[in-house]
C-alpha cells in the first residue's frame, strides 16, 4: 500500500522528530491523526497543510483512555489503522545519586508506559486488519549505556525489549515493528533536563553535532513506505562526528 493510502498515528508530534515526520507524511499525502499535550502545536501544523488530511487530538500517552482514544479517532474518521508511531519521550536525565525519583517515574511512564499504551490501543485493530506497524522512536541510548543517562538508558533498552517481543509474537499477523534509534538531534529534548550542569552538556553536544529532526523523519517515512513483505525492525542513526 502506498503512503498515500495509509492512516498514520502519530504521538509526540508537536515538536521535534514527530512534528518533522507529519510534515514529510503530509507531503506524501497520508492520512495522519496527531497527538500530544500543546494542541496549539499540534493546530498550527496542520495549518501548514490545508490541503492534506490531517487530525489533531490532544493526548497524554501516560493515560491510556486517551491514547485509546486517539486511535479511535483513526479508525472512526478513516475506517483503520497502518501506522501507529509511538514518538513521545522525554529526557531528563541525571546521575543515581542525585536520587530524582519523580523525574525516574515521570520518565518510566511517559517512555515505557506511553508505548505499551499504544501498543494496546492499537494492537486490537491491526490484529483484526491482520495488517499494521507499530513504530517507536528509540536511542542510541536504548543501545549503550552512559553515566547520568541509566534511567533513560533503562527506559530506551526496555523499548527495544517490548518492541522485539511485539514482532516476535505479531508477525505471523503480518504487523510490522519498527525502532528507530537517533543519536544526538537537534530538537527541544533537551530543554527537559532539569539538572543544569547534565543540560548544558546535552545542549553543547547537540548544537556542535546534532543531527535534524528531518535527517530523522526520511527513516520512518522509509520504514513506512517499504513492501508489505519488508519488515524494517531497526534503524540507528548517529551524526557522523558522535563517538558513543
Ligand atoms: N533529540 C534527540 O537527540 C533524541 C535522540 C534519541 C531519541 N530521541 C527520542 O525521540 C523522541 C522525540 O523526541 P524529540 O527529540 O523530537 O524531542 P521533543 O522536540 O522534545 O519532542 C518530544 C515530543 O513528545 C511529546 N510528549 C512529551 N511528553 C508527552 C506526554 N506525556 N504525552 C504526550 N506527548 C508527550 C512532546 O509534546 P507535548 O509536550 O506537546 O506533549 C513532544 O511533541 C523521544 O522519544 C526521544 O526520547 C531523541
Amino acid at each position: 500500500m502506498s503512503i498515500e493510502n495509509k492512516v498514520v498515528v502519530i504521538t509526540g508530534a508537536s515538536s521535534g522528530i514527530g512534528a518533522a515526520t507529519t510534515r514529510a507524511l503530509a507531503k506524501k499525502h497520508a492520512k495522519l491523526v496527531i497527538g500530544a499535550r500543546r494542541l496549539d502545536r499540534l493546530n498550527e501544523l496542520k495549518n501548514e497543510f490545508p490541503d492534506e488530511q490531517i487530525i489533531t487530538q490532544k493526548v497524554d500517552v501516560t493515560n491510556f483512555d486517551e491514547v485509546q482514544s486517539l486511535v479511535d479517532t483513526a479508525v472512526k474518521n478513516f475506517g483503520r489503522v497502518d501506522v501507529l508511531y509511538n514518538n513521545a519521550g522525554i529526557m531528563p536525565v541525571n546521575a543515581l545519586e542525585n536520587a530524582a525519583r519523580s523525574e525516574w517515574q515521570q520518565i518510566l511512564n511517559v517512555n515505557v508506559m506511553g508505548v505499551l499504551n499504544g501498543i494496546s490501543a492499537a494492537l486490537p485493530t491491526m490484529i483484526k486488519q491482520q495488517s499494521g506497524q507499530i513504530m517507536a522512536t528509540d536511542s542510541v541510548a536504548g543501545h549503550v549505556v552512559v553515566p547520568n543517562l541509566a534511567v533513560y538508558n533503562g527506559s530506551k533498552f526496555a523499548v527495544r525489549a517490548i518492541m522485539e517481543g511485539l514482532r516476535q509474537e505479531q508477525h505471523n499477523n503480518n504487523i510490522r515493528t519498527t525502532i528507530v534509534s537517533p543519536g544526538s538531534v537537534s530538537t527541544e529534548l533537551y530543554k527537559s533536563i532539569n539538572n543544569q550542569e547534565n543540560r548544558e552538556a546535552e545542549i553543547n553536544v547537540e548544537k556542535q553535532i546534532g543531527l535534524s529532526a528531518e535527517n530523522i523523519a526520511s527513516s520512518v517515512v522509509f520504514a513506512i513506505d517499504s513492501p508489505d513483505n519488508m519488515d524494517v525492525n531497526e534503524v540507528i542513526i548517529r551524526p557522523i562526528k558522535q563517538n558513543i
